[in-house]
């Protein structure tokens, strides 16, 4: 393994193993020798909790939106200093989630404006990953791992993932990222991830 800084992101829709294959991710190069930082967004500052507390009131998606990415902004000058003193950072959720969260949120309203506003607002504020991992999952699947059974919302939840998954995979497309499907096993799910970021570290 190298030793320079790396900027590692896993993206998907709610279920999809990120926070799991971060952290084994992150096992695995630790073993390999590299320091690790894991982070994630929303932040645990005050920013990322501006965030939470604005999804739970349901505010408009715009307002949701700039949150997000003025969280994200102070969430990146942070991750830039990680990166000059070598570390790995993990990034669990970063851009692609506004884009896609807030772009599937704000389409009925804004049409295809919303994604290119989206990603505007967002190319100033975010540095390039080294590396993108798409999670795939049916959103039925994912739900049930997130535990959202007998939620009355369900369906209108599933429909909005499903969008929400759509425009990952528009993203993914464009700004090639790596798509991996996440219904398999585990164990090879995280040694497909393993061969995407060895080339990097
Ligand atoms: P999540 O990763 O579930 O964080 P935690 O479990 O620690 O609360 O993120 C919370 C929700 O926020 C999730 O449903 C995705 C959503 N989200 C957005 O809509 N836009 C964003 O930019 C980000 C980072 C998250």
């Amino acid at each position: 393994m190298s030793g320079k800084g790396v900027f590692i992101v896993f993206e998907g829709i709610d279920g999809t193993g990120k926070s799991t294959l971060s952290k084994k991710l992150k096992a695995w190069l630790e073993e390999g020798g590299r320091d690790v930082v894991l982070t994630a967004e929303p932040t645990e500052d005050w920013l990322g909790a501006a965030v939470r507390r604005a999804n739970q009131e349901d505010l408009d998606p715009r307002t949701e939106s700039l949150l997000f990415t003025a969280d994200r902004c102070q969430h990146t000058l942070r991750i830039d200093e990680l990166l000059k003193r070598d570390k790995v950072v993990i990034c669990d959720r970063y851009y692609g989630s506004t884009v896609a969260y807030q772009g599937a949120a704000l389409e009925h309203d804004m049409g295809e404006n919303a994604v290119s506003w989206l990603l505007n607002l967002n190319g100033p504020v975010v540095r390039h990953p080294d590396v993108t991992v798409l999670l795939t999952s049916d959103p039925g699947v994912a739900m049930l791992r997130v535990g959202n059974r007998g939620d009355p919302s369900k369906f209108e939840r599933e429909g909005y993932l499903r969008r929400v998954q759509e425009t990952y995979l528009m993203l993914a497309r464009e700004a090639a990222w790596t798509v991996i499907d996440s219904n398999g096993d585990l164990n090879e799910v995280l040694e497909a991830v393993k061969r995407v970021v060895q080339a990097y570290v």
